[in-house]
């Protein structure tokens, strides 16, 4: 296993940006959640008295008890049916101090006087959104720096919202998935793709892959189109958005996440415009969805099998019908070090590029 350090990314572990946490669907009960992301274990939960999402640091600042960990024995979760979330606070199971969305202790039971100022844990901004749940990740406690991701079509009744398929953890460190941005070369042989036209683009803190061809899984030769077009960009570092026209119109999410330094945690969903052109999702548009998201969840299969058994890519053998691995590779610093020096990563990998060979896909056909 590889580390940040070792691929010479920038001062710090984990990049800043937002990065998928949980799929909605794990909250739905009162439950507590313990979770670990960027080294550090966390509380997630949602709120029972407004639903609201909070994730804190996970510690107990009293005695250090983890204040979402499993707990079936203390009264507090008993007494709670099962649960100690409270309203949209928190309450240890081990001396019952409670923490309020503001991760501020806001009771001591057994206390009196006034409640001690270091009593309180760290509050991250989180967001629901597309079915996830979403944290802004900065090392250096910044507000975030754009937008949390979301998409029109997700509230699109003519568009089918896909589950998160979890894909559980890879043993890798982010950047060997990142770089699959600018993977020319694999397209053909890992996912049967033609390639026609083809181009990556940096841009501040996007990075984006356009192409088009046929593709063994997800094109039809009958009905849908026999061409795909991807329209692919990273919005940052952890969440990745496409959109595909093959055989039917999709947007597709992979989301990744730290969990420690060389070790990532992985999820992938599709949205799929209706196959069967209908203003209102029907069942039969559910089932061709469905499908789809499988078809695309076993192409993207293709690349998570060889990520599982891949030594890490410190300094690859690259040629120049290659993509930009390079560029992608300086636009990835920009996340690992400070915001201050952010442009100077910016100025080394801005622009477009096409591997020597292949026909820009801006080139009209
Ligand atoms: S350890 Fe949390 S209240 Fe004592
Ligand atoms: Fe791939």
């Amino acid at each position: 296993m590889a580390t940040t350090k070792d691929y010479r990314l920038g001062e710090f572990t984990f990049p800043r940006g937002w990065f998928m946490i949980a799929d909605a669907q794990e909250l739905n009960t009162h439950k507590p959640l313990a979770v670990r992301f960027f080294g550090k274990d966390f509380a997630l939960y949602r709120g029972r008295a407004t639903g609201k999402i909070v994730l804190l640091d996970a510690y107990c600042p009293h005695m250090k008890t983890h204040l979402a960990a499993p707990n079936t024995t203390s009264y507090v979760v008993i007494d709670g049916g099962g649960s100690n979330v409270e309203g949209d606070s928190i309450r240890c199971p081990y001396h019952a101090w409670r923490f309020g969305a503001d991760g501020k202790c806001d009771d001591i039971p057994y206390h009196d006087g006034p409640i001690p100022a270091a009593a309180c844990v760290k509050s991250w901004t989180v967001v629901e959104s597309l079915g996830g749940i979403f944290v802004w990740y900065d090392p250096e406690g910044g507000d975030p720096q754009w937008a949390h991701p979301s998409l029109p079509q997700w509230d699109d009744s003519a568009w089918v919202r896909g589950h998160w398929d979890h894909l559980g953890e890879l043993r890798q460190h982010p950047q060997e998935v990142v770089d699959n941005i600018v993977d020319y070369g694999h397209l053909g042989p890992i996912h049967g793709s033609t390639v026609d036209r083809y181009e990556n683009e940096f841009r501040g803190h996007m990075a984006t892959q356009r192409q088009c061809g046929g593709h063994r899984t997800l094109t039809s030769a009958d009905g849908g189109s026999a061409v795909l077009h991807t329209d692919t960009t990273y919005h940052g570092p952890g969440v990745l958005i496409s959109m595909l026209t093959g055989m039917f119109e999709t947007v597709l999410m992979i989301t990744h996440t730290p969990i420690d330094d060389g070790l990532i945690k992985v999820w992938h969903t599709l949205i799929v415009k209706s196959p069967f052109n209908n203003t209102q999702v029907t069942s039969a548009d559910l089932v061709a969805a469905r499908q789809y998201q499988e078809s695309s969840r076993l192409a993207f299969c293709q690349d998570f099998e060889v990520w599982t058994n891949k030594a890490p890519c410190l300094s690859g053998l690259f040629i120049p019908s290659d993509g930009p691995f390079m560029k992608a590779r300086m636009w990835y610093r920009q996340f690992f070090n400070p915001r201050a020096q952010q442009q100077e990563y910016l100025d080394q990998c801005e622009g477009v590029y096409v591997p020597k060979g292949a026909i820009a896909y801006s080139q009209p056909a």
